[in-house]
C-alpha cells in the first residue's frame, strides 16, 4: 500500500495527529486537504508535546508537509506555528513546507463575522472554533474569496478593498459593530504575503510528481466524518467535506491514487460544541473520561463532551469513507471501569434504528441500545502488543472489530508515539 488516508471517524479530537505522526515515517508526503486552525494536533515524541493547527502532522519526522488547496488558511497564524516549531527545533522552510495556490486566505473580516454570528444570538450558535472558518469557505463558494495566488497577485489591494467594503456594510449595519481597518489590512497581509511567498506551490503537479517517482503520500484529515458539511450532523458541523473522498479534491489527485483508508475511532466519543450526541454521558462516568483522557480542545481549551463509543457512528464512517481498517485510540483511558457500553443502535419512538439518522429532530430523540462488556483494572499503557493484552480488553477490541467489519489495525494506549500497538501495518 502508497498512499494512504487517514480520516476521523467521530466529531473530530479522535487523536489523528499522534497516528499520522507515527504513520508519517513510513511516507515521504504528508498533506492536509480541508479545514485550518480549527483543527489542533497534538504530537508527543520523546514526552515532549508540539501542537500543530496548520502544518501538517507530519513535519516532526522531517516529511514533506502540504497545505492542500481544500484549506483555509490564516496567514498570520500560520507564520507564528512556523517560527512555534522552529523554536522548538524542527526544520521548516519552503522544501519541506508547500502551500497550495488555490488555498483560500483567511481574512480579519472573517474572524470578526464568526465572532459576530456566534454571540449576536440572532443566528443558530454552532459553537464554532472562532477561526472564520465557516466565513472564509462561505466566500470560496461565493467566488468572492482570496486564495495565496491572489494574495500575491498585483490586483491583491484592490479586490480586497472591494469585498471589505461589503463585509464592513454587513459588519456595520447588521451587527452594529466595528469595521475592518482596510489600510491596516492590507499593511498586515503585504507583510505576510512576502514571508509566505516562498512556501506557495502548484500541489496537485507536485502530487502528480510524487506518485510517479513512487513515494508514499500520507493524506491528514482534520475535524471527523460527523462534522462534515455534507455527510455530518448538519447545521452543527464544520465547513468543509471531512471524508476520505475529499482527499482527492482538496489536493488535486484522482481517486484512483488512493490505496487505504484508516479511520480513527477514539475508544469512547466527545464532542465540542453544540448538537446532538445520543451516547453523551452526564454522569461520574463522563467525568471519569474527560478528566482521565483529558478532553479538553486542542485549540480552543473548551472541555470536551464525553459518552460511550456508538458503532451506528462507526458504521456510518466506514461506509462513507471506505475503510480499510481502524485505528483505535485511547483505549489506556478505559481501564479502571467495571463495566463498559457500547452503543449498537439506537431505539427511536418503537423502532430500532441500526444507521445513523440524517434528521437531527430524530437523532435527539434517540435512546442508544447498549451492549455491555466487562471492563478491566490493569494499566495497558506499557502493553505493546495484543497477546499482553487483559482478556477483557480483547473481547472489546474484538468486539468492535465484529460490529464495524472492518480490522483494527493500529492502538494507541497512550500519547508518545511509541505507546503503540502495531497490529497490521498499513504500509508493510
Ligand atoms: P468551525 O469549524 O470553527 O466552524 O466549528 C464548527 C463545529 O466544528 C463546532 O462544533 C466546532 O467545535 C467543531 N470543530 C471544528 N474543528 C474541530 C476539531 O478540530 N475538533 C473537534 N471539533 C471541531
Amino acid at each position: 500500500m502508497s498512499n494512504l488516508v487517514i480520516v476521523g471517524t467521530q466529531w473530530g479530537d479522535e487523536g489523528k495527529g499522534k497516528i499520522v505522526d507515527l504513520l508519517a515515517e513510513y511516507s515521504d508526503v504528508v498533506v492536509r486537504f480541508q479545514g485550518g486552525n480549527n483543527a489542533g494536533h497534538t504530537m508527543v515524541v520523546n514526552g515532549e508535546q508540539f501542537i500543530s493547527h496548520l502544518v501538517p502532522s507530519g513535519i516532526l519526522q522531517k516529511k514533506i508537509c502540504i497545505i492542500g488547496n481544500g484549506m483555509v488558511v490564516d496567514p498570520g497564524v500560520l507564520i507564528t506555528e512556523i517560527d512555534y516549531l522552529k523554536e522548538k527545533g524542527v526544520k521548516i522552510d519552503p522544501e519541506v513546507l508547500l502551500i497550495s495556490q488555490k488555498a483560500h486566505v483567511i481574512m480579519p473580516y472573517h474572524k470578526a463575522i464568526d465572532a459576530a454570528r456566534e454571540g449576536c444570538g440572532k443566528s443558530k450558535k454552532i459553537g464554532t472554533t472562532g477561526r472564520g472558518i465557516g466565513p472564509c469557505y462561505e466566500d470560496k463558494a461565493a467566488r468572492r474569496g482570496i486564495r495565496f495566488i491572489d494574495l500575491l497577485d498585483e490586483d491583491f489591494e484592490k479586490n480586497v478593498r472591494a469585498v471589505t467594503e461589503e463585509k464592513n456594510f454587513y459588519l456595520q449595519s447588521f451587527h452594529k459593530l466595528d469595521t475592518i481597518d482596510v489600510d491596516q489590512l492590507i499593511k498586515d497581509y503585504d507583510g505576510f504575503r512576502k514571508i509566505l511567498a516562498p512556501y506557495v506551490a502548484d500541489i496537485s503537479v507536485f502530487l502528480d510528481n510524487a506518485v510517479r517517482k513512487g513515494n508514499r503520500i500520507l493524506f491528514e484529515g482534520a475535524q471527523g466524518t460527523h462534522l462534515d458539511i455534507d455527510h455530518g450532523t448538519y447545521p452543527y458541523v464544520t465547513s468543509s467535506s471531512t471524508i476520505s473522498g475529499n482527499a482527492c479534491c482538496g489536493s488535486g489527485i484522482g481517486p484512483k491514487r488512493i490505496d487505504s483508508v484508516i479511520g480513527i475511532v477514539k475508544a469512547y466519543t466527545t464532542r465540542v460544541g453544540e448538537g446532538p450526541f445520543p451516547t453523551e454521558l452526564f454522569d461520574d462516568t463522563g467525568d471519569f473520561l474527560q478528566k482521565k483522557g483529558a478532553e479538553f480542545g486542542a485549540t480552543t481549551g473548551r472541555k470536551r463532551r464525553c459518552g460511550w463509543i456508538d458503532m451506528v457512528m462507526i458504521k456510518n464512517a466506514v461506509r462513507l469513507n471506505s475503510l480499510t481498517g481502524l485505528a483505535l485510540t485511547k483505549l489506556d483511558v478505559l481501564g479502571g471501569l467495571d463495566e463498559i457500553r457500547i452503543c449498537t443502535s439506537y431505539a427511536y419512538k418503537n423502532q430500532r434504528i441500526e444507521d445513523f439518522p440524517v434528521s437531527l429532530n430524530v437523532l435527539g430523540e434517540c435512546e442508544p441500545v447498549y451492549e455491555t462488556v466487562a471492563g478491566w483494572e490493569e494499566d495497558i499503557s506499557s502493553v505493546r502488543n495484543m497477546e499482553e493484552l487483559p482478556d477483557n480488553t480483547r473481547k472489546y477490541l474484538k468486539r468492535i472489530e465484529e460490529l464495524s467489519e472492518t480490522p483494527i489495525d493500529l492502538i494507541s494506549v497512550g500519547p508518545g508515539r511509541n505507546e503503540t500497538i502495531m497490529v497490521n501495518h498499513p504500509f508493510k
